[in-house]
Order: C-alpha cells, then structure tokens, then sequence
C-alpha cells in the first residue's frame, strides 16, 4: 500500500496516474486541505506538517509515501528520517528536465516557498545535471486551480467562464514570459496543482518548448524502492484507494470524482474528513 499527500488536489493528478501504472497496489490518499496552501507558508512550518502527514499515513500501514508536492518536498532531508522510504518529487522533475532540454536551459515554476527554498537548485547541483535553472514563483497559480472549478479531468477549462480563461491567460503570460526571455527550451511544472495545466502551459510556451513533470521517475523511483526492499509489486487483496481531506471541505468529494473519472473498477473510494 503506498501513501501519497499533498495540499489539496494537486498530488491527485499523480495518484490517479500510479494508480494506472501501479493497478494492484492500495494506496492512501491524504489532501490536508485545512493548512492550504502550503506555498505560502514558512519552510519549519511545512516540514513539520510533512511530519504529521507521515506519521498519519505510516499509522494507516503504507509501506512507501510519496510527497505528491514540490513544497512539502522542498523540506524532505538527504538523509532518511523515516522508518519507511519517503520518495519527494523534485529530483523526479529535474531528471526529467535534463531528459527533454536541448539547450540546458530549463525554467521553473513553483510556490513562493519551493523558490525561496532554492531546493531545485541545491538538488540540480547535487545531481551534477549541468542544467541552468531559472526560477519564477507562481503565487497565484495553485490557490486558481485548487478552487477555480476547472475541468481538471481533461486538464484544460471547458466551462464558458470567459473570465477564467482570461484569468489564467494573464497568469500564464506573467509567469511564463520572463522564462521564455531567458531562451528556456524546458520548463518544470514544480507545483502538483500545475500538472492539470499542461495543456495550457504547452500552448503558450509553443511547440518547440517542453512542459515537464516528475511521473516518469517518479515511477521509477517507486520501482527503485520496491526492488531495494526486495519485495515485488504483488498484487494485494481488494486493491482500494482511499481518500482522506484535512479539515471540512464540501467541494473536495466532486473535485475528486471530476479528476478521477469513470474507471472505479475494484476501487473503493471513501472520502473522510478528519483533523490532523
Ligand atoms: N501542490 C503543491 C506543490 O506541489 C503546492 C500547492 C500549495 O501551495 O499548497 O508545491
């Protein structure tokens, strides 16, 4: 059974995508929607709410956690503090990032936090990956997406609210164009909630640029863990995917239907509330 939490629905865009490469697999999904957004919020005060929601997992009984936000990653330290491996989704964007850039030039959108913190720049260097990374925050991209009532499923804006789409267009030119005057040929989405915008992103930076994200290595790293513990990806019993949210959120259940979709085969979802 794996863990996976972010700050709302942002890290749902990645279980919903482990689910499909890992089908029998459980997984535990936490959105500690009541300390939203997490990117406005001091480095201590989020490593110790990171804390908390390993804790909370590590006692449902998951054998893995996967920090589904670029934030929350931003605090994780090199060496293992957890009694379970704890898997942050930076290094995962970053090798993807050096996979796609042809010119080394790589822009990155994230919260205020993950720029202040400098965490993609301190694990680009570790990593020895030879990129130039240029940051830019997002302060009003993720609070857009978690309550802006866009069709996340499709990952684009299909309602016929004019003013969201301006919106975001607005949006998109300030946080993008600077990166662009840079001459990247790559740009992270270093924010869980940006992943449902990557239609959006990709057709304002145009076809000859690349929006990249942490899935592809993150699932490898997921199968990395697996195989150092030396256990397979056996299929469990009555795979189910639950769901908790942090706080007393009506909004949450439908927005998770909405990303989620139609396929519910063999999974129970149950969404709860509760107070960490
Ligand atoms: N989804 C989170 C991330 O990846 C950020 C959203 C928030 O600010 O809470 O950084």
């Amino acid at each position: 059974m794996i863990g996976i939490f972010d700050s709302g629905i942002g890290g749902l865009f990645l279980l919903r995508e482990l689910h499909k490469k890992f089908p029998n697999q459980s997984f535990i999904y936490l959105a500690d929607k009541v300390h939203f957004p997490y990117g406005d919020k001091s480095f201590s005060f989020v490593r110790d709410l990171v804390r908390k929601n390993v804790e909370f997992l590590a006692d449902q009984g998951v054998k893995q956690i996967v920090v589904a936000c670029n934030t929350a990653s931003a605090t994780l330290e090199k060496k293992k503090s957890y009694s379970i491996p704890v898997i942050g989704i930076v290094e995962a964007s970053l090798r993807q990032a050096k996979k796609d850039s042809c010119n080394k030039k790589v822009g990155l959108l994230a919260t205020v936090e993950t720029v202040k913190s400098r965490a993609f720049l301190k694990k680009e260097k570790d990593l020895n990956l030879d990129l130039q990374i240029y940051q830019q925050a997002c302060p009003r991209l993720a609070p857009f997406v978690e309550n802006g009532g866009w069709a996340i499923s499709q990952g684009k804006y299909t309602g016929n609210n004019k003013d969201k789409s301006e919106k975001l267009s607005v949006f998109l030119e300030e946080y993008l164009q600077p990166l662009i005057d840079k001459g990247v040929d790559t740009v992270i989405m270093g924010c869980t909630h940006y992943l449902y915008l990557e239609s959006a992103i990709s057709q304002y930076i145009g076809e000859s640029k690349k929006a990249v994200g942490p899935l592809e290595f993150l699932v490898q790293d997921l199968l990395e863990v697996k195989k150092n513990e030396s256990r397979e990806l056996q299929d469990e019993e009555g795979i189910t995917v639950n769901v908790f949210v942090s706080g007393q959120d009506k909004g949450f259940e439908k927005q998770f239907h909405q990303i989620w979709g139609g396929n519910k085969n063999n999974v129970r979802i149950v969404v709860e509330s509760l107070k960490i």
